[in-house]
C-alpha cells in the first residue's frame, strides 16, 4: 500500500494483544482516568500532527519509488485524459507529487490540503500562481472553480477516519464538479485474507532495517500501520498511521449517495482488469451530464 509505506509521522509505543476472532487493542489509562485505544489516540491527532515537518521533509523520493516516472506517468496520462480539457481539483494534494506534473501537461490544477508542512514542501516546488492550494479538510472545504475532474489518489480517502467523513468527501467532490464531471479515487482493497481468525495483526513488509505491521479492527474497519525502522543498535523508530478501510462496494454506495455512478474500475492506472485478486483499484465516478 504505497501511501502507508512512506510516512513515519510520530514515534510512539504500542500495546496490542490478540483477541478471539477480532482485534482487541489493549487500552492505556489517560491522565483523566479514561481508557483509550491506540486508534483513538491517533484519531485525536490533527493531520498537521500526523503530517508534520519530519513527514513532509522525507515524503518526496525524486525519480524513484512513488516518484518514479513509470509510477507518476500513467497517473498523469489518465488524469489528463479524464480532465478532458477542463480544470482539475486534487483533494489532499500533499507536496504536489501528481499535481505538479499534471500542470506541466497543461491541466490547470487547484489543491486542497490540510497539512501546513506538506504545503510548505509543495511551495518549494511550485508557486501559488502555478498551483493554488487552499488549506482545509477535503470533506468540507470549498474552493472557487467549476472543475471537470476531482481526484483523490494514493489511498488517501482512508485518512478520513469515519464513514460520515468519507461520504462528505464524495459530496464535496460533487459540489465542485460541473455536470458530467468525474471524481477519481485510487484505493487499496482491504487485505483481510491475511488475517487468520484470532490474529489481530499482519506483517506486510520485511526489509533490511524496516518492518511494517498492520493491525485491523474488523468491527470498526479501522487499521493502524506500524512502521518500524532500525539499524545495528538496539534502538528503533516507530511511526504510526491510522486509516478507515473501505470495500469497493461501500465506496460505490458513498458515490451514489453523492449523486455519482461508477463509470469504470480498473486494477491500476493502465486500465488493467480489476479482479477478485486485485489489491488496489482506480475508480472513476461520474455525475450525470
Ligand atoms: C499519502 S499523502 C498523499 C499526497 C498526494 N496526494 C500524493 O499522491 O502524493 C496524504 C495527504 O493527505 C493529507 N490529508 C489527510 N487528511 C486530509 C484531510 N482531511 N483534508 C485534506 N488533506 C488531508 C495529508 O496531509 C497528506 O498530505
Amino acid at each position: 500500500m504505497p501511501a502507508r509505506l512512506v510516512v513515519e509521522p510520530r514515534p510512539h509505543a504500542i500495546s496490542t494483544t490478540p483477541g478471539h476472532g477480532h482485534l482487541e487493542i489493549t487500552g492505556t489509562e489517560d491522565e483523566d482516568g479514561g481508557m483509550q485505544s491506540d486508534f483513538d489516540r491517533l484519531a485525536a491527532l490533527s493531520q498537521d500532527e500526523l503530517w508534520d515537518d519530519r513527514a513532509a521533509d522525507s515524503y518526496d523520493t525524486p525519480g524513484e519509488g512513488m516518484d518514479a516516472p513509470e509510477v507518476v506517468g500513467p497517473v498523469v496520462d489518465r488524469l489528463a485524459a479524464l480532465a478532458n480539457g477542463g480544470p482539475a481539483l486534487e483533494f489532499a494534494v500533499g507536496t504536489g507529487r501528481i499535481a505538479i506534473p499534471l500542470t506541466a501537461r497543461g491541466v490547470p490544477v487547484t489543491g486542497i490540503e490540510y497539512s501546513q508542512s506538506m504545503i510548505r514542501r509543495l511551495r518549494e516546488k511550485a508557486t501559488a500562481e502555478r498551483l493554488p492550494v487552499t488549506r482545509g479538510d477535503m470533506s468540507t472545504t470549498r474552493v472557487d472553480g467549476d472543475f471537470s475532474l476531482v481526484y483523490l489518489v494514493f489511498n488517501t480517502i482512508g485518512n478520513l477516519l469515519t464513514q460520515d467523513a468519507q461520504v462528505e468527501c464524495f459530496r464535496n467532490a460533487a459540489a465542485h464538479l460541473r455536470p458530467g464531471g468525474c471524481f477519481v479515487i485510487e484505493l487499496w482493497v482491504p487485505d483481510l485474507r491475511r488475517m487468520p481468525p484470532g490474529v489481530p495483526a499482519a506483517v506486510e513488509t520485511v526489509e533490511d532495517g524496516y518492518i511494517l505491521v498492520d493491525t485491523m479492527d474488523t468491527l470498526r474497519q479501522h487499521l493502524i500501520s506500524y512502521h518500524f525502522r532500525f539499524g545495528n543498535g538496539h534502538e528503533a523508530h516507530l511511526g504510526r498511521t491510522p486509516h478507515r478501510y473501505i470495500w469497493p462496494s461501500e465506496l460505490d454506495l458513498m458515490g451514489r449517495l453523492a449523486g455519482f455512478e461508477l463509470e469504470s474500475r480498473s486494477a491500476d492506472w493502465l486500465a488493467g482488469p480489476f479482479t477478485h485478486e486485485s489489491t488496489s483499484h482506480v475508480s472513476v465516478y461520474r455525475l450525470a451530464g
